[in-house]
């Protein structure tokens, strides 16, 4: 097992990366300092681990509150369904929630958490892989707005995190390979060298090889936990963990959150970015080759869907919430492993990339 820190002062918790965690009852003595504990989770998830992890936390008979399973259920009328459940079990200040499955019941356990009595304590036990290795480490916690993504959310940093490997042999291949493009990321925006044991091992993750699922999992963590140690509430560089975002938001606005993962969205994105930053002159043809070379060995969707044109794109991406005054912010690339923010960007070419990945594409 590996234990990391993120280090924030007196908010500083741990990060535990390693197999069978949902059984290490021990290591939750160690967290939980409540009689008062209540597991959010999901249908499709409860079914799969509920049964195990309430067994590890048998001290503290917890109580179980089970959501839907899906991005519409990450509403607010489910987030006050859960502080209902909170006020008729009598939980009090010091009480415990306990975060069980992707990043859906992670975003909403952690806001129900922040608001609750003004902020009780939560734990992330994140089951998905873009969970474990971006949404449960950093402190976002938020439920969508019918007008918009995570429109409604706080800071609220857990108490610690408990990474448990061994959940990812359940989840469906194509959750597996949207994780792997928020994996890739922390290698282009920040980390080179992780970059190229990605290149060497991409095999290796796809075919769920235990040793290098562990190690991409603990260096993207790394990565995050430095950014956000830096950068808690996102006033400088954190904007860089949304490098592929405003491509991939307008993918997923456009398509109204139907069709394409958060994930996929995010690895079009990232090459969209990836291609402009190229025609833009700040990389070379033959990195911006690489990292499509390893994006297509994901089998992720690297072209625009059909109904998405220019046009549509350029609309949806001036709503990003890095826009300022309405000038447009995007997070391009000065080098595999070094991003920076932008509005200095040429219309003209950010056109000509979008209309690249668009489906009737000739070339360019
Ligand atoms: P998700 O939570 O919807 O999980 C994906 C699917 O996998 C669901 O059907 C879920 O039930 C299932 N599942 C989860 N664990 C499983 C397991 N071990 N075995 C089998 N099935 C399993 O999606 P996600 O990709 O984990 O998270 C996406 C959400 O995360 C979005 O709402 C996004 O906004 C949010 N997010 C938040 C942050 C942040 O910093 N807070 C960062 C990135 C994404
Ligand atoms: N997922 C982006 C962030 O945590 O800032």
């Amino acid at each position: 097992m590996k234990k990391l820190s993120v280090d924030l002062g007196e908010r500083s918790y741990p990060i535990y990366i390693g197999q069978d965690l949902l059984s290490s009852a021990n290591l939750f003595s160690e967290v939980i300092r409540s009689s008062q504990v209540m597991i959010v989770s999901n249908t499709t998830v409860a079914s799969l681990y509920l049964t195990q992890l309430s067994e590890s936390l048998i001290e503290y008979q917890p109580r179980s509150y089970l959501i839907p399973d899906g991005e519409s259920f990450k509403n607010l009328s489910v987030m006050q369904d859960i502080v209902t459940q909170l006020l008729e079990n009598k939980f009090s200040r010091n009480a415990c929630l306990i975060a069980l499955g992707g990043g859906v019941i992670g975003d909403i356990t952690g806001f129900a958490a922040a608001c609750y009595q003004r902020g009780i304590k939560y734990i992330q036990i994140p089951t998905t892989l873009l969970a474990q290795v971006d949404s449960s480490v950093g402190g976002k916690t938020a439920v969508n707005h019918a007008l918009g993504k995570n429109m409604i959310g706080a800071f609220h940093q857990p108490a610690a995190v408990f990474s448990d490997s061994k959940a990812l042999n359940t989840l469906p291949d194509r959750e597996l390979v949207a994780g792997l493009a928020e994996v890739i990321k922390y290698g282009l925006i920040r980390d080179e060298a992780f970059f190229v044991w990605l290149e060497e091992n991409i095999e290796g993750l796809i075919a769920r090889d235990t040793a290098c699922l562990e190690y991409a999992i603990e260096r993207s963590c790394i990565n995050k936990a430095e950014v956000v140690a830096r950068d808690e509430t996102e006033q400088g560089q954190r904007a860089l963990l949304n490098f592929g975002h405003t491509f991939g938001h307008a993918v997923e606005t456009g398509l109204n959150y139907r069709g394409w993962l958060h994930g996929e969205a995010v690895g079009l994105g990232m090459l969209m970015a990836a291609d402009l930053s190229c025609r833009s002159g700040w990389i070379t043809e033959d990195k911006l080759q690489r990292i499509g070379s390893i994006l297509q060995k994901t089998g992720l969707p690297l072209s625009l869907p059909d109904e998405l044109e220019y046009a549509d794109m350029r609309g949806l991406m001036s709503v990003d919430k890095k826009a300022r005054d309405g000038e447009l912010f995007l997070v391009l690339l000065k080098d595999i492993g070094d991003a920076f923010v932008t509005s200095q960007f040429d219309e003209k070419l950010l056109q000509f990339t979008v209309e690249h990945f668009t489906s009737k594409a000739s070339g360019d």
